[in-house]
């Protein structure tokens, strides 16, 4: 059947089959930043929002997505145009291979939103479901809780009459390893 998406804004048809996925229809239309690594909702890596909420889209049947709004991470930052969370892991040193940094940021962005100002350990728990093979665990928290302090500063800025700052559409996903 085809469904109807929208996807970082864009609509978007897609052609899906009855085993299909979410996170497998949009690695095959493009969206690589949506990992997989485990096909069964334990890893985190596959991680987007649908209708504005986290999900794990490898648990997502695609027929169910039907009409959602999907936001993967090529709608943050750029290469040349980092979104402050993108920037944060980079000074960070948080990204080793970078498989599961989409889901991470993705996770984060969420957090971001709701809690402006997040403890370390309420940045624990929000990514405790993102696994990482490669660092630990140490460094994308500090990244996470400097991407926060960014976005505060941002958004002083913005609230002062300042030039806006923030995320901007892009098509990069920020990893390495699509
Ligand atoms: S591939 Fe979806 S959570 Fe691991
Ligand atoms: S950076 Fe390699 S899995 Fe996390």
């Amino acid at each position: 059947m085809e469904i109807q998406l929208t996807i970082n804004d864009e609509p978007t048809s897609a052609e899906v089959g009855p085993d299909d996925d979410l996170a497998t229809v949009l690695r095959r239309n493009g969206y690589t930043g949506v990992k997989c690594g485990c096909d069964g909702g334990v890893c985190g890596a596959s991680k987007v929002f649908v209708n504005d909420e986290v999900r794990m889209a490898c648990g997502v049947d695609a027929r169910d997505a039907d009409d959602a709004e999907i936001e993967t991470i090529e709608s943050l930052g750029s290469q040349d145009d980092l979104h402050p969370i993108q920037e944060a892991f980079v000074d960070h040193f948080a990204v080793q291979c970078g498989f599961c940094i989409p889901g991470m940021i993705i996770e984060a962005k969420s957090l971001l939103a709701d809690n402006p100002d997040p403890s370390e350990a309420e940045v624990r728990e929000a990514i405790d479901d993102n696994l990482c093979r490669c660092t630990g665990y140490q460094k994308p928290v500090e990244a996470i809780l400097d991407a926060a302090d960014r976005l505060r500063d941002d958004r002083s800025v913005a609230a002062d009459g300042g030039p806006e700052a923030g995320p901007t559409n892009g098509a990069d996903d920020g990893d390495t390893d699509d």
